[in-house]
């Protein structure tokens, strides 16, 4: 990525930061190497990305002492929750708020909004199991959304728990069998190990609209669970609708599961996506501690922006030397107008100024400030408006100033 969609996605980076410290989240910082039996326990060893979009790493030799694969994080969620176990927090310290930004790592057939390494900006949130942790996990992206001026839409549905998910499980597995000509070589794989999967089926999309509905299936708790995450929905006015079919595709959700759309990215239109999993701390050998969170795809949410028009240009200002004995004066004048925290671009001197003004032009820099001999003679600088085709005289001493004003 380079130019304006490297701002772009930047720029959606510091807006998650800046939502990640108004939530009072921390960072954690998880390697992008793991065990591979760390995803097959949790993210589930049917589901697409362990199975097929895996990237493996073998060491060079031969006789790996370690042994056990190791794999590139394809998300975060599991080594978080490895982290966490791994410093003891489930026991000393369970209620956590973790943030993390970085890249994943997937096989993919890549196009537009999906690639094979791509970056997340997650959220853990450990040892919370009440509702309101799963609907504040919404306002950050709503937040996030707000920030950015982007139009999107939650769907929310609940998995139901250990209690009620085998009744749900079941009905799946006798609705599968019975339309089992209808569905994918995928499906006749995987319908026994993980009949869920079967919503995904990717031949015939109305076929699930028959399929058992999990919210059918809740038990009274899980069914509370759903109604309050609703209700904090709606009162905080988030847009949302209940999409009975949302499954997930990664295996350690419980109850609350949800995805975010946009309608501006096209085919592949998941900007974000999450839910609860409380079950997950325990089963990679921790406590009973509950967990939720989501992830947001920041290279798709980036392309919903639509790159050049956020990114802007990427300077304040260029400054133009003209002649040789003006650079040194240029140089110590871009300096200080970078002491002002301006950005500040210095232009190849080796060109007319008609060629450099074009070239600021193109960049999209609306300023220009030129100095020659009598310019540094009389200590001031030409600052030309290559928007409002304009040019005057400004003092040294004013320069940042007017800048700044310009740009506001
Ligand atoms: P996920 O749905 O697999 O969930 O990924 C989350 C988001 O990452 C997607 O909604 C999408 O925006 C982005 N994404 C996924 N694959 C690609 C790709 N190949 N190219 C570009 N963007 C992509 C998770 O990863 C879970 N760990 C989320 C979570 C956290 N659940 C609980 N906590």
């Amino acid at each position: 990525m380079l130019g304006p969609g490297a701002r772009a996605v930047a720029h959606v980076e510091e807006r998650a930061r800046a939502v990640a410290r108004r939530y009072a989240l921390e960072e954690i910082r998880i390697p992008m190497l793991e065990r591979l039996e760390l995803y097959e326990r949790s993210s589930g060893e049917t589901s697409d990305v362990v199975q097929k979009q895996m990237y493996l790493v073998r060491r060079h030799e031969e006789s790996d002492p370690e042994r056990g694969e190791m794999a590139l994080r394809p998300e975060g969620t599991p080594g978080v929750v490895r982290a966490y176990i791994d410093a003891g927090l489930d026991k000393s310290d369970p209620e956590q708020r973790f943030y993390y930004l970085g890249p994943m790592l997937r096989y993919e057939r890549p196009q537009k909004g999906r690639y094979r390494q791509f970056h997340q900006f997650g959220v853990e949130l450990l040892g919370r199991a009440d509702a309101a942790a799963d609907a504040e996990l919404m306002f950050m992206i709503d937040d996030l959304r707000r920030d950015l001026g982007l139009e999107l839409s939650f769907e929310v549905n609940s998995l139901g728990d250990a209690k009620c998910r085998p009744a749900y499980r079941a009905a799946l597995l006798e609705w599968g069998r019975a339309n089992l000509d209808q569905l994918c070589e995928d499906c006749h794989q995987r319908i026994d190990r993980n009949p869920l999967r079967l919503l995904d089926c990717k031949i015939d999309a109305r076929l699930a609209e028959s399929a058992p509905k999990s919210v059918d299936y809740l038990c009274d708790e899980c069914r509370r669970h759903f109604d309050l995450v609703r209700e904090l929905l709606a009162d905080a006015r988030v847009p949302f609708v209940v999409n009975p079919r949302l499954v997930r595709g990664l295996d350690y959700y419980t109850r609350t599961a949800f995805e975010v759309v946009s309608t501006a990215v096209g085919a592949q239109n998941a900007v974000a996506a999450g839910g609860r999993y409380d079950g997950l701390v325990a089963a990679l050998g921790g406590s009973a501690v509950a967990g939720t969170g989501f992830a947001i795809g920041i290279e798709r949410i980036a392309l919903a922006l639509e790159a050049a028009k956020v990114a802007g240009a990427r300077a304040d200002v260029v400054v133009i030397a003209l002649g040789e004995k003006a650079l040194a004066p240029a140089v110590a004048m871009a300096r200080e107008l970078r002491a002002h925290d301006l950005r500040v671009e210095m232009l190849s001197p080796e060109r007319s100024l008609k060629a450099l003004l074009k070239r600021a032009d193109r960049l999209g820099v609306r300023l220009a400030a030129i100095i020659g001999d009598d310019e540094i003679a009389r200590g001031v600088v030409q600052l030309r408006d290559l928007k409002a085709s304009s040019q005057r005289e400004v003092a040294r001493a004013e320069l940042a100033g007017i800048i700044r004003t310009a740009g506001d």
